[in-house]
């Protein structure tokens, strides 16, 4: 197989690289953390399983998927709803829970009616989104990092991000309010390369679909 008939991965750097690697390798028997870690090269062959891995910022997956610069990533749900994209999303793979959510400062008084809440997110449409839909007239503030030390240097009454353990509210003192949406990473497509490589690409999402752990279905 020539490099030119690679289908190209884009695999998300951070928290999402490891399980993801994990995922490939019982699936295909290829990691994309090995491949890449301790290089500085972006760009990883596996002739054998015919794929390409690229590392990329998980912010920008989509629109290398999107645009067709890869035929294939993974990408978080927060990510796909805060800025919705053209692709097909054929597969939740159940790693990188968490939760978008709205917190505040523990023992914080309720807001007087008809005080617009200080909102401090990266999410700003998915905040925005959630507030309009409550009737809530929300003053989103566009933060890109640290969060959660907003409310306690009096930048903001509430925030809406993401939490896994919990952690990092409880550090700074804040407790969940209310949930905006659940969040696992999905296998997204471009919709172009789907017609294209149709069979290879039906063959690389049935192995992945093999090895993702059934969703937990909740007792009654
Ligand atoms: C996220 C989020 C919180 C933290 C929550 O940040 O913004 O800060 O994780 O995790 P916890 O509930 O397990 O404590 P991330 O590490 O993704 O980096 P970022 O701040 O650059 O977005």
């Amino acid at each position: 197989m020539t490099t030119a008939e690679l289908i190209t991965v884009a695999v998300p750097k951070g928290r999402l690289l490891e399980e993801s690697s994990l995922l490939f390798e019982r699936a295909l028997g290829v990691s994309p953390r090995k491949l890449l870690e301790g290089t500085r090269k972006l760009a990883a062959d596996a002739p054998e399983a015919g794929l390409r891995f690229i590392s990329i910022r998980a912010a920008d997956v989509a629109s290398y998927v999107e645009h067709g610069a890869a035929q294939v990533g993974i990408v978080g749900l927060d990510v796909l709803r805060e800025e919705p994209r053209d692709l097909y999303e054929p597969l939740d793979l159940g790693i990188g829970r968490c939760t978008v959510m709205v917190a505040r400062p523990k023992d914080a008084p309720p807001l007087p009616r008809g005080v617009a809440p200080r909102v401090a997110t990266k999410y700003l449409s998915l905040a925005a989104r959630h507030f309009a839909a409550k009737g809530v007239p929300a003053e989103i503030i566009p933060l890109h990092g640290s969060i959660e030390v907003a409310p306690s240097l009096g930048l903001a009454d509430a925030i809406v991000d993401i939490t896994e353990t919990g952690e990092t509210l409880r550090a700074n003192g804040l407790v969940i309010e209310e949930e905006v949406l659940q969040v696992s990473a999905r296998l997204v497509v471009n919709r172009v390369a789907l017609k294209l490589h149709a069979e290879r690409l039906r063959r690389l999402i049935g192995a992945l679909r093999a090895v993702v752990a059934p969703p937990v279905r909740k007792a009654r």
